[in-house]
């Protein structure tokens, strides 16, 4: 093969590294995704514990139809970006102090990184 001939599939090929690595990360969020299953359920309008998180990317803090929020998270004011999740998952009592979420977060970014990727593929 010639050697430009190598160099253009790098270059064709390059760019899918990228979506490989996300499904891979969302893979891993997936199985760590049973701990918060525990509580919370994919389904829209099914809550369990824990409010439903369908469609949770984008959406307003606390205001999940149906679930009773702690006050804390009724005035968080903002919406789930996948920054902001990854901060709340991580170490919730930092992103929402006084909420009331009985899970004291991943305390690891990597893993709740990896549980966004795999709430953006499935909660829409
Ligand atoms: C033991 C039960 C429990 C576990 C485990 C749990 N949660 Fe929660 N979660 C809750 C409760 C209860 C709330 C509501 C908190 C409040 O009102 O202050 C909540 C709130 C949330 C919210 C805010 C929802 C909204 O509509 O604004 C998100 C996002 C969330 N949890 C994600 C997760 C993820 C991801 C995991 C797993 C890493 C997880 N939770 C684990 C019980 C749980």
């Amino acid at each position: 093969m010639k050697k430009s001939l190598v160099f253009a599939w790098v270059l064709v090929l390059a760019p899918l590294a990228v979506p490989r690595a996300h499904a891979a990360s969302a893979a891993q969020g997936k199985a760590a995704f049973p701990i918060c299953a525990a509580c919370h359920s994919l389904d829209p309008g099914v809550n369990k514990i824990g409010p439903s998180l369908h469609g949770i990317i984008g959406s307003k803090a606390g205001t999940a139809p149906g679930f009773s929020f702690s006050p804390a998270m009724k005035k968080a004011g903002f919406s789930w970006t996948p920054a902001k999740l990854a901060q709340y998952i991580d170490d919730p009592q930092r992103v929402v102090p006084g909420n009331r979420m009985p899970y004291a977060g991943t305390h690891n970014m990597n893993t709740a990184k990896s549980i966004v990727d795999y709430l953006e593929q499935v909660s829409k």
